[in-house]
């Protein structure tokens, strides 16, 4: 029995996330016909938005991650944002595609993005699962957005509250303890 799911509400069903990734997927293998895709996933949260992204991608894909983390409290950027691991492929000349689970205040992409760009690839675009548009404090190109959502601080498929719930098949969202 998973004691803490039990203060989830279902944000987005397991259902809707399969068809989301089935559109961006066709979307995707559109945008780039003809052409290789280098994928990049922003561990640990994007896991397995990746996993079911790139299974409906129609297209020559090849895969690397990168690990980054901000410091700060639990649930809020402090916009300090540091690498934990590097890529292990070079990605000059390719057309690379950054996978993110959410952005949030955008500063964790925009450190990412100037550190790819000097890196010179041919072309660079983010999608990210989920998009928290209210609270940008940087402006960051996104070209493909599974849903936008609240100011909400959401768990599950592939997104922690402090490491636990990544494994929920579906995204849920915490409800204060008043509310319990
Ligand atoms: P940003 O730098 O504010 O855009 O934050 C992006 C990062 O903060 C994401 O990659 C997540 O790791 C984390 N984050 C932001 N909002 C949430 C949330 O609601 N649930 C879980 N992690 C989140
Ligand atoms: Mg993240």
């Amino acid at each position: 029995m998973i004691k803490r799911a039990q203060k989830l509400d279902v944000l987005l069903s397991k259902e809707q996330l399969d068809q989301r990734c089935q559109q961006l997927g066709t979307q995707i293998s559109e945008d780039y016909r003809g052409e290789e895709l280098h994928v990049i996933a922003v561990l640990k949260g994007s896991f397995m938005f990746l996993a079911d992204l790139v299974r409906q991608i129609d297209l020559d894909v090849s895969i690397d991650f990168l690990g980054l983390s901000s410091y700060g409290s639990r649930r809020e950027t402090s916009g300090v944002v540091r690498m934990t691991s590097d890529l292990a492929l070079p990605i000059e000349g390719r057309h690379v595609l950054v996978v993110e689970d959410i952005i949030d205040s955008g500063l964790t992409m925009n450190y990412l993005l100037e550190n790819l760009k000097t890196r010179r690839p041919a072309s660079i675009a983010i999608c990210t699962l989920l998009n928290k548009g209210t609270n940008r404090h940087i402006d960051v190109p996104i070209e493909y957005v599974g849903f936008d959502i609240d100011d909400e601080f959401v768990i599950g498929y592939g997104l922690d509250d402090a490491e636990f719930s990544r494994h929920l098949p579906y995204i849920g969202v915490v409800r204060q303890e008043s509310e319990t």
